[in-house]
């Protein structure tokens, strides 16, 4: 098929690029670049655009003749969104209905949509299950939510048939060494310890250790970004055999402490990676851990990876090798 990847130079976009094109896809990444790295696009055809130039979204869409998109370009960072709603409500929300506009006016049916847990907010209960009440505790989260309202519009309205996936912890990178984590700046837990192990980064902060938590720091569901690209193919190949319009969490169902994350680290690297405890950082639920029961059972999908450790020596082997330019 021929598929457009939005975000497809992005952290997880090109994991997801990487996995469509060895399968036969034709893939086109379209990506502004803004935080996306050219050399993440490997194999697939590259536009550098944006969502917002609907002119050129079109010109993309009927040229590559694409039958079917990956959602991912977005703004990610959850701190910035409580400082700057505009600029996520203004990419993630009015850009991204130029991208169903589009999708809709050239009859492209299938959509898969790059969701996060923070539409949840802070847990009643955990694992959290897709029906788990939304209540997000960020405009990114809201962002992300409204966009998923827009969908059901869109598929009761034009037919668009969609799957949402509700992202927790991304972590890890291609067990290639190719492509990894790259964000600038850097605020994931895993990437922050492992540049402070390559002493490229000064200080490492615990944020917080009086949570309601086995040892008093955040538990959260790491996901190894291969895994989480699997699923959007799984996804995919269930809209274009008929499946129905859903959504799914992805994670791994087990949780780990941030210091769990660093003492592992510290383990497999072979030495001690040196940690402050800082205050708490706005906005943290204390746990989250996602139940993928629903993913599992209906597409059969099967993280490779679950193990901890197998995803801090990918990102280690990622790191090590200096990642795209040199470590950011
Ligand atoms: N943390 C630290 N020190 C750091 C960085 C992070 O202690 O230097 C802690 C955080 O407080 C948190 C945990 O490590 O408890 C994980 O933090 P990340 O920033 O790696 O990830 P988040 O759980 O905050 O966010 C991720 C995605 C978001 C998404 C969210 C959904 O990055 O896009 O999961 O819950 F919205």
């Amino acid at each position: 098929m021929n598929i457009l990847v939005t975000g497809g130079a992005g952290y997880i976009g090109s994991h997801v690029a990487k996995k469509l094109n060895n399968i036969g896809h034709h893939v086109v990444v379209y990506d502004n670049l803004v935080k996306g790295h050219r050399e993440a696009v490997l194999t697939a055809k590259f536009v550098k655009g944006d969502l917002a130039d609907k002119k050129l979204l079109n010109e993309v869409m009927q040229s590559e003749e694409i039958e079917a998109v990956v959602h991912l370009a977005a703004h990610s960072i959850v701190g910035e969104s409580m400082e700057k709603p505009g600029k996520y409500f203004q990419n993630n929300l009015s850009n991204g209905l130029n991208l169903l506009e589009v999708m809709v006016s050239n009859n492209v049916a299938y959509l898969v949509f790059s969701s996060t847990a923070a539409v949840y907010g802070e847990p009643q209960e955990v694992p959290i299950t897709e029906d788990h009440p939304t209540n997000p505790a960020s405009t990114y989260g809201d962002s992300k939510l409204f966009f998923e309202k827009i969908l059901e519009r869109y598929q009761q309205i034009h037919g668009l048939k969609y799957v949402s996936l509700r992202y927790f912890n991304a972590a890890g990178a291609d067990h290639s060494g190719e492509i990894g984590e790259a964000h600038s700046p850097e605020t994931h837990l895993i990437p922050i310890v492992l540049q402070k192990a390559l002493g490229i980064r000064d200080k490492l902060y615990i944020f917080g250790d009086d949570y309601p938590s086995r040892d008093g720091s955040c538990i959260r569901d790491y996901i190894h970004v291969e895994d989480l690209a699997d699923a959007h193919i799984l996804a995919l190949d269930g809209l274009i055999d008929g499946m129905d319009s859903r959504i799914y969490n992805l994670g791994n169902g087990e949780g780990y402490s941030v210091k769990e994350v660093i003492e592992t680290a510290s383990a497999l690297i072979g030495k001690e990676i040196e940690a402050e405890i800082g205050p708490r950082r706005a906005g943290d639920p204390a746990v989250l851990v996602a139940s993928s029961q629903k993913i599992r059972e209906e597409l059969g999908w099967k993280p490779k990876y679950a193990a901890l450790e197998t995803i801090i020596e990918t990102a280690w082997k990622w790191h090590k090798g200096g990642g795209f330019n040199g470590n950011d």
